[in-house]
């Protein structure tokens, strides 16, 4: 499907688009289409429960006078109310309306109102994010067409005064889209299919985007000492790899990078510590960390975001089998520390905790943010609703937090502390790879701040937000890539803060 844009004139044929604000207040096209009916549009409006508010909806098929196909009416809310996020559900609302019509074309019409907080470009832009975002779909696997959703819509234009600003305000933002786009699909293939080394295989293809990227073999990774995450990966016939992505968009290609660290376990079985059957196969998402890693290094490479980033993905398959970890080795991790492993199925974090260390090691990054679908502790303490966020640093938790809020994946911090780091103390190792029932989610938390030394960090736990069973505005269910536009986000605030406080380059 092609996205557009185009002038502000009404089309000749298809289906269009307008907003009405709350209490019923038509905006300047809504009302001039109003007028051209005869007032069917008010007549219709005041016949429904449709009243403008957010998220509402309202169909007006073949309207007389016109020989448009529908009108599709959406609630706007309150004018001060409509920021980038409103606005990206807005699009992606009239997306989810216009998919399931049989229109090729359709047209949203984008004017001035008072007292929106964006310029109307910007509103534009963001209208086209949000129905991009809702026309994802992973249905590749589908060969037979009568089993396909039938979608008949081929372009949605966006039509607005200042349309080739409005097109050159998208850029970006499509950009982001392509980004959240290759790792909803990362995270819907099958572990069949995406396995470390068919997942580098995928990444290696970034290089195109100038960003450099090294695979760690097994060998090699054997050679840095990385035995916790090796461990997760020796029951599989599967190759275990490290990942590194490296973006060096700063003018000085030494600076310290930020640095993101993904957990990719392409399949998580549980391992020796068997997962029940029953729902087994959504393991195959459990390397979405790593998926929106990936996404997030390819969005800041399109956008030559200017600044140093370094991306680490720790890539295994945890399998039961005579070569896998038992419950009870002991383990000595690449920092030195050694786990005694009491749950085969608390992989993540052993595969973390090497990754942490590398990144470490070999990057020196000024701060750490890390991400995976890291226990079903957190799915129970905060649902789909919010991820977790654990970090020793209030600042980087703060900025996260606002990222989180700014781009419609919300963040929950908890706590950490000295009390729940008792509970993975081992009467073996230097620590064990599990804490009691209690807590799971921070007690996972804890072990890998073990493996972070004097260096701001966050922890997201994603597991209860990586893959949604319902449709949202701009998230169809399925693979949410959650994490690639707050990441990215957070990025380009963080970058953009830096050149804010850098002394001007004038000559003295
Ligand atoms: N990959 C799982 C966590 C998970 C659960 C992700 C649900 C997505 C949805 C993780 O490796 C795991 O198995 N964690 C265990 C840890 C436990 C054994 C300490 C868990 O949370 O049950
Ligand atoms: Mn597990
Ligand atoms: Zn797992």
């Amino acid at each position: 499907m092609q996205i557009t844009f185009a002038e502000s004139t009404l089309p000749k044929e298809g289906a269009v688009v307008v907003g009405v604000l709350e209490g019923r207040v038509l905006t300047p096209t809504a009302s001039a289409i109003d007028t051209l009916t005869s007032g069917s549009m008010t007549r219709a409006i005041a016949a429904s429960h449709f009243d403008g508010q957010k998220e509402q909806s309202l169909i007006l098929l073949a309207p007389s006078g016109l020989s448009l196909t529908r009108i599709v009416l959406i609630g706007l809310g309150k004018a001060a109310e409509l920021d980038a996020l409103a606005l990206e559900r807005f699009g992606g609302l009239a997306m989810s309306h216009l998919l399931a019509a049989n229109d090729t074309m359709a047209a949203v019409m984008v004017d001035t109102i008072a007292d929106v907080p964006l310029s109307l470009p910007m509103m534009a832009a963001h209208i086209a994010c949000g129905a991009r975002l809702r026309t994802y779909r992973f249905d590749k696997y589908k060969t037979r067409k009568e089993n396909k959703e039938k979608i008949f819509l081929q372009e949605f234009q966006v039509r607005t005064t200042d349309f080739t600003a409005a097109c050159k305000a998208f850029e970006g933002l499509d950009k982001i889209v392509d980004a959240v786009f290759l790792a909803r699909t990362l995270s819907s293939e099958p572990a069949n299919v995406i396995y470390p080394e068919s997942f580098a295989t995928e990444v290696w293809k970034l290089n195109k985007l100038g960003l450099v990227v090294d695979v760690l073999d097994e060998h090699k990774v054997r050679q840095l000492g990385m035995n916790a995450l090796l461990a997760v990966g020796q029951g599989s016939a599967r190759e275990s790899l490290l990942i590194v992505l490296r973006w060096l968009g700063a003018k000085d290609h030494e600076a310290r990078p930020l640095a993101l660290v993904g957990k990719g376990v392409t399949f998580d079985s549980g391992g020796i510590s068997i997962k029940p059957s029953a729902g087994m196969g959504e393991m195959k998402q459990d390397m979405a960390g790593a998926g929106v890693v990936v996404g997030v290094m390819q969005s800041i490479a399109a956008c030559k975001i200017p600044i140093n980033v370094v991306g680490v993905v720790g890539m295994v398959e945890n399998m039961p089998s005579g070569t896998a970890q038992r419950p009870g080795d002991i383990v000595t991790s690449a920092s030195g520390q050694t786990i005694e492993v009491l749950n085969t199925d608390a992989e993540g974090r052993l595969v973390l905790a090497d990754s942490l260390w590398y990144v470490q090691e070999h990057h020196h990054p000024v701060l750490i943010v890390d991400i995976a679908t890291l226990t079903g502790a957190i799915v129970t303490a905060l649902g789909a609703n919010y991820a977790g966020l654990f970090s020793n640093d209030d600042l980087l938790a703060e900025k996260l937090l606002s990222a989180g809020e700014a781009v419609g994946e919300r963040l929950w911090r908890l706590p950490l502390g000295d009390s729940y780091d008792r509970q993975i103390e081992s009467d073996a190792a230097d620590m064990k790879n599990t804490g009691d029932r209690e807590a799971g989610a921070i007690t996972a938390a804890q072990f890998l701040q073990r493996f972070v030394c004097g260096v701001p960090w966050a922890h997201l736990d994603i597991a209860g937000v990586t893959w949604s069973k319902q449709d949202t505005a701009t998230v169809p269910k399925g693979a949410t890539a959650f994490g690639v536009r707050l990441l990215e986000r957070f990025i380009t605030e963080y970058c953009n803060a830096q050149e804010m406080s850098r002394p001007t380059e004038r000559a003295v």
